[in-house]
């Protein structure tokens, strides 16, 4: 799942953490295909998880500041993420490169980061523009 430029929601900060979501999530999915060590692979597992969960909280803090309505709906997205995240990560530790893993890391992942800035963080980011030109007004 490639970056692609009109993925950007308008807000430079979030649209360059986007940015490296997808390209640590294709890395991943590179040294699956690679097939690079265990060992790589769980790094970059963890720092993947790890920038994902430091990404949300600070999306949610951009929502929680301009009182957007529909946080508790983001909320719940990020969570299930996360959730979903913490499983594959569980199970790549205990079973490995299973069908199942390759799968969930290959194509899950980006679908998923996909489908979720271009649908709930795009709508954001219309909200955030109007919300801030009327602060300004
Ligand atoms: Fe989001």
């Amino acid at each position: 799942m490639q970056w692609k430029d009109d993925y950007k929601i308008g807000i430079s900060v979030i649209d360059a953490q986007h940015k490296h979501l997808f390209i640590a999530t294709n890395e991943l999915s590179e040294a699956v295909s690679k097939g690079l060590t265990p060992a790589i692979i769980d790094n970059l597992l963890t720092q993947l998880g790890f920038y994902a969960v430091r990404h949300f909280q600070m999306e949610e803090h951009y929502m929680t500041e301009s009182s957007y309505p529909d946080l508790p709906e983001q909320r719940q997205e990020h969570q299930y993420f996360t959730k979903r995240f913490t499983e594959i990560s569980e199970d790549f530790k205990q079973n490995g490169l299973s069908p199942s893993i390759v799968h969930a890391i290959q194509n899950e992942l980006g679908l998923w980061l996909k489908n979720h800035v271009l649908a709930l963080d795009q709508a954001f980011g219309a909200y955030y523009a109007t919300a801030h030109t009327k602060k300004i007004e």
